[in-house]
């Protein structure tokens, strides 16, 4: 949810003009003052030696980061689709077009995380030229510290897809990738990051340059100078705003899972404290039962993808607490247990129309 600040900033004159990083065109010098003040207060949030606010989406900064960081023939080490990680970076998405090799690393998923000493043993036997930590579905802080170490001593270089969690990671509430030795950290800014839909790339210096020669003119020209504009104001909103927004985003998460669960929802991890993160993810099995259960999510305006995967990033954005998310696991276990949609949706539709407000702005 973008306040309105951002979106008024998304309808500027910006969305009509063009700049090059090789000052091809001329009258640019505001954009180029945005883009400055842009990286600047991303470099402050994130930790970063540098930063740019130019890929268009977080697939375009992942596309960006792979294509940089290996040659033809290379591998990349990823969580793999089947495990919750991102298919725009496996083997049905983007390596494969460079000509790079997909592996995945040895997954928990009672725990929900990574193995660590089996994926050290395959990051030694299987020498990949990137390790790409972070994924879709995103509980728990993923051991990059336990891991960088072995990644260093095969030459990998290592990154970390913040995508979904860029908002927890700018508040200081899920981890600190650059802390832990990641060279970059790549994403989108529109999930649990209050920005408006683009992407993002920040790094240690040792890649700087590049990144920036992959990135334009190969991969990104024009940045679309307005959602630049929105996402710099979004940015300073996180760096004012954005550590008590992510602590609360976590605390709503762990409200409704604790609450779903005591609904007798199939909540994943309950023996890990259910998620660290903004999301809560249900357990639920076969493709009818998934469809029926979230196509009625759906009829009582509520709404959840078919990974039944649940996130508290917006209720939180609109100022709901604790009390907000306990009534919500009880509109959704009404569902769950096959109240009729009706009067699920009455509720539903009115509990949201008492938070018109937007919060961590
Ligand atoms: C881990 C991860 N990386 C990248 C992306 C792509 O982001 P975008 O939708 O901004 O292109 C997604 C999309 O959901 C994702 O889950």
């Amino acid at each position: 949810m973008t306040s309105s600040a951002v979106r008024q900033l998304l309808t500027i004159d910006m969305g009509h003009r063009y700049t090059a990083p090789d000052r091809f065109y001329k009258g640019t010098r505001f954009l180029d003052e945005l883009e400055q003040l842009g990286e600047q207060i991303a470099r402050e949030v994130f930790h970063s030696d540098w930063a740019s606010l130019r890929p268009l989406s977080g697939h375009n900064a992942d596309m960006i980061a792979v294509s940089t960081m290996t040659r033809p023939g290379d591998s990349i080490l990823t969580v793999g689709p089947d495990n919750g990680g991102y298919p725009g970076i496996s083997d049905q998405g983007y390596a494969p077009m460079v000509g790079v090799h997909n592996l995945y690393f040895p997954f928990n998923t009672e725990e929900w995380n990574i193995k660590v000493e089996e994926a050290r043993l395959l990051i030694k036997d299987r020498k990949p030229a990137l390790v790409v930590f972070g994924q879709s579905f995103f509980l728990f802080p993923h051991p990059v510290s336990k891991l960088v170490e072995t990644c260093r001593e095969i030459e990998a270089k290592v990154a970390y897809d913040a995508s979904h969690v860029m908002g927890l990671v700018a508040g200081g509430a899920f981890q600190d990738p650059f802390k832990e030795g990641v060279d970059l950290i790549m994403g989108s800014t529109h999930k649990s990051l209050f920005g408006p839909q683009g992407g993002i790339i920040l790094g240690s210096s040792a890649v700087e340059s590049q990144v920036k020669a992959r990135q334009f003119p190969g991969l990104v020209d024009n940045a679309h100078w307005n959602r630049m504009a929105a996402l710099a104001w979004a940015l300073d909103e996180s760096r004012r705003q954005g550590a008590k927004y992510a602590k609360q985003v976590i605390a709503n998460a762990k409200t409704l899972a604790k609450a779903l669960h005591e609904n007798n929802l199939p909540v994943k991890c309950v023996g890990g404290g259910f998620t660290e993160s903004h999301q809560v993810l249900l357990g639920i099995t076969g493709d009818a039962e998934i469809e029926r259960f979230t196509t009625a999510l759906e009829g009582s305006n509520i709404i959840v993808d078919r990974g039944v995967r649940l996130g508290t990033n917006e209720m939180t954005r609109r100022g709901m607490k604790s009390k907000e998310m306990e009534r919500i696991a009880e509109l959704i276990a009404r569902v769950y247990h096959q109240e009729p949609t009706a009067r699920v949706k009455r509720e539903a539709t009115r509990l949201r129309q008492e938070f018109q407000r937007l919060e961590y702005t």
